[in-house]
């Protein structure tokens, strides 16, 4: 029987965030304005499908149920089917999702569920198709909007869609937004836009707080569900003439840590307690063979006794996190 890991606030983790790749081919302005650049420590390589394997082999004796797999863009790993097969061997981890900007999704996500991808989370920023050029630098509205289609299409009765909530940018757009899960079974989440390293002027311009959009929900009729354990820490609404649900993702509530149930390992390896604030812990010298898994499984227990109660807001940090392509979100 796997064992749970468990924090010093009896917070339970059984849901691992990996990323795969750091390389993006959009340029969301909140994200990558600039485009994808190699960095830092990344220019090490990317973990291999046998360190995937095996990381995700030790997460799983722990108690991971769901891996979700994130950038970047996930989709560019050319052996990225192979990543979710691997991820798949693991019999305890009944959950495999994705974060995508949807780019692949149309082409590829059949041999994705395939190989054992049960769940998808698509970032659409606009329903306008100018707008959402203009906000990831590329012209690839109708192609996001087939990838979605072909995951309804391929079997997945739930889509997950991200949108990140700008003031003068989409925020214009709910209803936009509501008319179109009218008849679709999407969960929409509006994540309040955090800021980012190289992000505070974009941050200062269009923040806008996830409240005004509960309030605005409230007053269509919308209505308020009560948390469940897979929600994490998004807030979820639903209405009687919808398909769809709307969630919110606040990450600056002060009691969004609380139901913190999520661990992360970057791309390279490290071992991430919070999104925020925090420089990892390197977990690659125990992913080279499948004799250390001990070892690795101990050294991520460790670790979990040092994750702190919350982010920055009560410890004086910034509150700035890295840009989310380098962390996977
Ligand atoms: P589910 O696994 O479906 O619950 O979705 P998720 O919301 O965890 O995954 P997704 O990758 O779609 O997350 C969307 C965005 O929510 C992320 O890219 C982040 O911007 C934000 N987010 C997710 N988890 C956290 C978190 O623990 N802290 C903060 N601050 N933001 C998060
Ligand atoms: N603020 C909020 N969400 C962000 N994401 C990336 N950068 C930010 C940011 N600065 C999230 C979006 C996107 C996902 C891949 O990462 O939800 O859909
Ligand atoms: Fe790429 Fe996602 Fe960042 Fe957009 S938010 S630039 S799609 S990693």
């Amino acid at each position: 029987m796997a064992t749970q890991l468990t924090d010093a606030f009896a917070r339970k983790f059984f849901y691992l965030r990996l990323s795969v790749t750091d390389v993006c081919n959009f340029r969301c302005n909140y994200c990558l304005p600039d485009g994808y650049k190699p960095h830092g420590v990344a220019n090490k390589s990317f973990l291999n499908v046998d360190e995937i394997r095996r990381v995700t082999r030790a997460f799983a004796a722990l108690g991971t149920e769901k891996v979700r797999l994130t950038g970047g863009e996930p989709s560019l790993r050319k052996d990225f089917t192979d990543i979710i097969a691997a991820v798949h061997e693991n019999a305890s981890i009944r959950q495999i999702a994705v974060t995508t900007n949807g780019y692949r999704l149309a082409r590829d996500i059949q041999q994705w569920r395939d190989a054992g991808l049960t769940a998808v989370n698509v970032s659409v920023d606009s329903l306008d198709a100018r707008q959402f050029h203009a906000i990831t630098g590329q012209d690839k509205f109708r192609q996001v909007m087939d990838g979605i289609d072909a995951a309804f299409a391929a079997g997945f009765e739930r889509v997950k869609v991200n949108t990140v909530l700008m003031r003068g940018v989409n925020h214009h757009e709910l209803d936009t937004f509501l008319a179109w899960i009218k008849p679709r079974p999407i969960q929409l989440r509006f994540i309040e836009l955090m800021e980012t390293g190289d992000g505070g002027e974009l941050f200062r311009k269009h923040h806008i707080s996830g409240k005004t959009i509960r309030d605005q929900l409230l007053a269509r009729g919308w209505v308020h569900q009560l948390r469940s354990r897979s929600d994490g820490p998004a807030q979820v609404f639903c209405h009687p003439d919808y398909a769809g649900e709307i969630g919110l993702i606040m990450p600056y509530e002060k009691d969004f840590c609380a139901s913190c149930n999520r661990l992360r390992v970057s791309s390279v390896g490290n071992l991430h307690l919070c999104l925020f604030g925090e420089q990892g812990i390197s977990l690659r010298d125990l992913l080279a063979s499948d004799e250390q898994i001990d070892e690795l499984e101990a050294r991520i227990a460790e670790a979990l006794t040092h994750k702190k109660q919350t982010h920055f807001l009560h410890d004086g940090d910034t509150g700035i996190t890295q840009n989310l392509s380098y962390i996977g979100g």
